[in-house]
């Protein structure tokens, strides 16, 4: 283990919340934005009437700052996170804030908390959550007018405990997290509250978390919890239809990528019965999240059926995925896409 003033133990870490030393806020009144800056990380205060505690107008991002093996800070594709906040906020009709100075945020609290950034060989990442709330008051359900921008950080490793090994995935019968029309496609807050208590169940009984359906039929594959659902299906990578009610995920965006270009794959994106996944030509799935990043189903449950992908381990496209994408992110292989930005 790397020698570090910090009581963290780099090597074992789990997704839990670990406190750095520096935050971001920047506060937006009369409708403009301040310029920001940085303070210890803490508690702030905020109004009771707050918009955020009473309608949930909030957004956040996931993102993540790794170290190379020569010792750089990187972060993956950070623009399309501003871009998603500017797209997320819009829908909540909050307001929208300039990318550049965005970035330059995340950045600010990257560097200034880049004691926490585990080691290379650790495989952990500093986890970087920026997010916006109706900090004003408002009492009627209408946007507030006063809202705060944050970002904090925290030392991260797996977000499944088990790592990279098949996970077991229950497909909900009863509850779903999106649908057409509302803001499945966003991060806003609220999109979130919702998934706990399925989550919740689903562990009881010993799965790791929920595949949702569609919300019309409850036929068609939506998520995996905070994460892109994809599998492999008569050879061809199928992932389903961005259809407004799916999140956007920029880690799927590098995977559908990766597969077309470096495994010369053909990828399908389009409704997926869940029932396809039963099937024999159904050969291997897998879930993509900055957090999740990419990670293996082991066994996909609904009702009384169940199917076991490769004995639960990871398969053969999906291991190959998963060193392509983590092989640019750590700055192992060259990165054609210009998809890192090094921060140092
Ligand atoms: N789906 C949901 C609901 C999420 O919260 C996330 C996490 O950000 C993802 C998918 C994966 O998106 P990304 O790869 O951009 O992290
Ligand atoms: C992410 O993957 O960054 C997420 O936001 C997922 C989750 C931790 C909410």
């Amino acid at each position: 283990m790397q020698a570090n003033d910090l009581d963290i133990d780099f090597y074992n870490l789990g997704f839990e919340l670990i406190h750095t030393e520096w935050m971001y806020i920047s506060d937006y009144k009369d409708n403009k934005w301040d310029n920001g800056e940085l303070i210890s990380f803490g508690s702030i205060e905020i109004s009771p009437a707050a918009n955020i505690l009473s309608y949930g107008q909030g957004i956040f991002e996931g993102m993540k700052a790794l170290r190379s093996k020569n010792n750089q800070i990187m972060l993956f594709r950070p623009m399309e996170n501003a871009k998603r906040f500017n797209k997320s906020a819009n829908r909540v009709a909050m307001p929208y804030i300039d990318e550049n100075k965005f970035l330059s945020a995340v950045k600010k609290v990257v560097l200034a908390n880049k004691r926490f950034i585990p080691p290379y060989d650790s495989g952990g990442a500093l986890y970087i959550r920026p997010m916006m709330i109706g900090s004003g008051p408002m009492l009627g359900v209408a946007p507030a007018k006063e809202f705060k921008m944050i970002i904090f950080c925290s030392p991260v490793g797996p977000y499944f405990s088990t790592g990279f090994k098949g996970i077991d995935l229950l497909i909900s019968k009863k509850y779903t997290r999106s649908s057409q029309g509302g803001t499945g496609f966003s991060k806003m807050c609220g999109n979130y509250a919702g998934t706990m208590k399925p989550a919740i169940e689903a562990k009881k009984q010993g799965y790791a978390q929920v595949i949702y359906l569609d919300s019309v039929h409850m036929k068609y594959i939506n998520e995996v919890g905070a994460a892109n659902f994809c599998a492999i299906i008569n050879g061809k990578l199928v992932t389903p239809k961005l259809d407004g009610t799916i999140l956007e995920g920029i880690t799927l965006k590098s995977v559908l990528e990766l597969t077309k270009k470096k495994l010369d794959m053909k990828v399908e994106e389009r409704n997926i019965f869940y029932e396809e996944l039963f099937d024999k030509n159904c050969t291997e799935a897998f879930c993509t999240g900055t957090a999740a990043v990419i990670t293996p189903i082991g066994s996909i449950t609904y009702g009384n059926n169940t199917r076991i992908y490769n004995n639960k381990q990871p398969g053969e496209i999906t291991a190959k995925l998963y060193d392509l994408l983590t092989g640019i992110q750590r700055m192992d292989i060259k990165d054609v896409y210009n998809w890192i930005e090094i921060l140092e």
